[in-house]
């Protein structure tokens, strides 16, 4: 009823100016995690609600991309803007004339929207520009990748000291040599993809090929241990079943992360990382210190004992 009136009153004080009033925003910010642009333009005073004395303009840089003449219910629509679309059509003759772009093709630059009814008309501009907001922050990015060379440069340094220390048969280390370089390179290619700014498919998968494949340190952690103890002593038990929970957090919160933006709980997925750089840390110094199989100072009477003798000991411990 108000509305009525409110409406009934500004066409008393419009008439004979052919003139109509829109309003939208000056300025419009997309960002990363925008899939479509809403550029919105609204009439407050229709007179007539009628969608066959209507039509509507859109340009940007002055050049008409997106027409449609409601008389004859006929949409022009320029070929690189060709997902333009109302936001509604149902409500344009309530003086909903926003219009909606995929993001790809919603490029920056100053639109305007025009809308005519009957003799009246009334246009208004807007600038589209690039905003702040992405998928991850820089950071978050960073830390991830940085966490994904930590784990690398952790495995690595245990390789070595078990090559050092422990005596290996060459067959076994170039086998776990080649997991780990397959890691790294599938890793380093998710890298590759998964830091430029952006929230694509491309970005998606980048981070599902850093996340995914870090499976394959926790077998390799197995393996590494079986080389330095004689039998599976529960603290390696316990430092693997770590490394694989850090895994199944760090998976976790990709699965959070990887269907958002802006990304829920980068938080888990950064910490499931740290937890698996955590494990390789202490297996490293376990490694370092505690192995069974030393070639230059075996540890008295270890290497010969039989496996059943070591169970027992670790019983006793
Ligand atoms: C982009 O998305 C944000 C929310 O994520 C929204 O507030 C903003 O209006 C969107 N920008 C455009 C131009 O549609
Ligand atoms: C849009 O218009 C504003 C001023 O009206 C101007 O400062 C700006 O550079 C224009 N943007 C583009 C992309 O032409
Ligand atoms: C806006 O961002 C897009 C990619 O997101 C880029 O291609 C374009 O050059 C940017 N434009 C400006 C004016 O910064």
């Amino acid at each position: 009823m108000w509305l009525l009136a409110a409406s009934v009153l500004l066409a008393a004080l419009r008439a004979g100016s052919a003139q109509l009033s829109l309003y939208g925003t000056s300025v419009v910010e997309k960002n990363d995690c925008n899939k479509t642009v809403v550029l919105p333009c609204y009439v407050t005073d229709l007179k007539q609600n009628n969608e066959n004395v209507m039509s509507v303009t859109w340009k940007r840089q002055g050049v008409t991309i997106f027409f449609y003449h409601g008389g004859n219910k006929k949409f022009n629509i320029d070929p690189s803007f060709s997902s333009a679309r109302f936001l509604s059509k149902a409500e344009l003759i309530k003086g909903v004339a926003s219009l909606v772009i995929d993001s790809v093709q919603a490029t920056v630059g100053n639109y305007s929207c025009k809308v005519t009814e009957s003799n009246s008309e009334g246009e208004i501009k807007m600038e589209l520009k690039n905003g702040s907001g992405s998928w991850f922050l820089l950071m978050e990015r960073v830390g991830i990748v940085s966490l994904m060379c930590l784990l690398v440069i952790l495995c690595v340094a245990q390789l070595c000291v078990i090559g050092l220390k422990y005596e290996i048969e060459s067959q076994r280390l170039v086998y776990m040599i080649v997991a780990l370089v397959i890691f790294a390179v599938v890793a380093g290619v998710g890298a590759a993809l998964f830091i430029p700014d952006g929230y694509t498919v491309r970005n998606q998968a980048g981070l599902g090929l850093i996340v995914i494949p870090a499976l394959i340190l926790v077998p390799l952690q197995y393996f590494m241990f079986g080389i330095v103890f004689d039998s599976l002593l529960r603290a390696t038990l316990a430092l693997i079943g770590l490394k694989l929970l850090g895994f199944i957090i760090a998976v976790v919160g990709f699965a959070l992360c990887v269907s958002a933006c802006p990304p829920l709980h980068v938080s888990v997925l950064i910490a499931g990382l740290a937890i698996m750089a955590f494990a390789s840390l202490c297996s490293l110094v376990y490694v370092f210190f505690m192995g069974s199989r030393m070639k230059d100072h075996p540890r008295p009477g270890k290497a010969v004992e039989e496996p059943l003798n070591d169970a027992k000991g670790v019983m006793l411990e």
